[in-house]
């Protein structure tokens, strides 16, 4: 039992934290299946007892938890993960605010959870490490001794070398990325652009395996979901048939939420038409509210919100409905297959799952229109949507216009295109393919030969 393979999940947040994100939806089911342990922060923050490793199962899944402490937490996660990494990553140098005291704790965290997870290793198994809170994860454990083969996977997109540039200890940073044996990218511009970067600045270092794996999801069961008589009904049919456009969002700046409000500001400007006939449902829970950046972006956003109301709307009609309550992901479903547009226009994003969520939950006989940033990851693979450049009001209002009149047969086509999409690169073989080409992965002491799949 003991020599069987265990494939070991650390992550920031574990199914045990409030939300794991989209990682979880995606890979609980299949680790509950197979010996697998989830290794992460519990979403506690206690100012004693953080060597407390906090244990349970769920059918062949363990999960190991540990608390931090309040000022642990702050400088690794409100400090250099989501003040420095998350915005330069996205290419928003001017919000990134680095302090040395930060890094050190971001440093500290990532030592502290290597230490945690070392005695509950055992010989065969196959470690995954996720997203850019634990860059420097690898280096802390083979430090410890830890020899484990292990892999990570950028959720959020990598920044072109320019921009990477500008990121304070980038160097050090690159140099831990490499004691990793295998490092995935959504897309294949985020792979090159951190081998051109390495080569750029550490042209002596031995670069990992590198390979690109868009995340999916699973289609037919996000179908079965949407098929689910609706809690609520958005536009029901007697309301003087309204045209619902829906957008779901982590209220984060890197969305595109500012200004696809403007864009449907100027849609509703030009096309007097449309007034009684359409509706905009925007859904945006706050997330990583100690950050300033983020509060700043929701007083922005109520005010906008507020402007379309005052000026477009009249007693029987609302343009816009904004919502800021969570809701989860069997209730969204029903909600994404009612809605005529799926409106998703960040300007930067990894992958998008909202996007595929949206696809997946469409009436194949009368599917909705996916509008589409150019800059979302999802961009690279479904070419059934209307993409657009957020930044453009102009642009993003035109596509809202032809997606509001697109023809039945168009929508039907431009959804066939997408579903085979889905299918085809979907949330389990993204797992599989990643911990079979983990499995096969020279050791990391080995030169890199020619990166995997593009
Ligand atoms: C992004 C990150 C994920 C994270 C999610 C939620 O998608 O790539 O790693 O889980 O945001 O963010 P939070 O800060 O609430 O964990």
């Amino acid at each position: 039992m003991e020599m069987q393979e265990r494939v070991v999940i650390v992550a920031n947040r574990t199914p045990a934290a409030k939300s794991a994100g989209g990682l979880a939806s995606g890979l609980l089911d299949a680790l509950k299946r197979q010996p697998s342990l989830w290794f992460g922060w519990s979403g506690e923050l206690r100012e004693e007892d953080s060597n407390t490793v906090q244990l349970f199962s769920r059918n062949r899944l363990t999960v190991a938890a540990i608390p931090l402490t309040p000022d642990a937490h702050n400088r690794y996660y409100n400090g250099f993960a989501n003040g420095v990494l998350w915005p330069a990553f996205h290419h928003r140098l001017d919000l990134m605010c680095f302090s040395e005291d930060d890094y050190l704790g971001y440093l500290e965290v990532n030592q502290h959870m290597a230490a945690q997870l070392r005695p509950l290793l055992r010989e065969r198994d196959l470690i995954w490490v996720h997203d850019y809170h634990l860059l420097p994860f690898a280096g802390m454990c083979r430090q410890l001794g830890i020899t484990q083969r292990m892999g990570f996977f950028l959720h959020i997109p990598f920044p072109v070398p320019c921009v990477a540039q500008a990121i304070p200890r980038i160097d050090e940073l690159l140099d831990a990325m490499c004691d990793y044996d295998l490092l995935g990218f959504q897309t294949e511009d985020d792979r090159s652009a951190f081998v051109a970067l390495c080569r750029e600045r550490r042209p002596e270092i031995r670069l990992p395996t590198t390979g690109v794996y868009p995340i999916g999801v699973d289609p037919h069961e996000l179908q079965r979901e949407a098929e689910a008589a609706p809690l609520v009904e958005l536009w029901p049919e007697d309301d003087h048939h309204i045209q619902g456009i829906l957008s779901v969002d982590r209220l984060d700046y890197t969305k595109g939420l500012p200004e696809r409000f403007k864009a449907y500001a100027l849609l509703l400007e030009e096309h007097p038409e449309l007034h009684g006939h359409v509706q905009l449902v925007q859904i945006a829970p706050p997330s990583r509210t100690d950050v300033p950046a983020y509060a700043e972006l929701r007083r922005e956003l109520t005010a906008l919100a507020g402007q379309i109301l005052g000026r477009h709307g009249d007693l029987e009609w609302q343009p816009l409905r904004y919502v800021e309550r969570q809701h989860d992901r069997a209730m969204l479903m029903p909600l994404y297959r009612q809605a005529r547009v799926g409106l998703v226009t960040p300007l930067k994003d990894g992958m998008n799952l909202v996007a595929k969520e949206y696809v997946a939950a469409q009436d194949p006989d009368d599917p909705g229109v996916l509008v589409l940033s150019r800059f979302a990851g999802a961009a690279s693979q479904l070419d059934g949507a209307l993409l657009v450049n957020p930044h453009d009001p102009g642009e993003v209002a035109e596509a809202m216009r032809q997606a509001l009149s697109m023809s039945r047969e168009e929508r039907r086509a431009r959804y066939r295109r997408m579903w085979e999409v889905l299918c085809a690169s979907d949330i389990n073989g993204w797992r599989t393919r990643y911990l079979k080409d983990l499995r096969a992965v020279q050791g990391s002491s080995e030169p890199l030969a020619t990166p995997l799949s593009a």
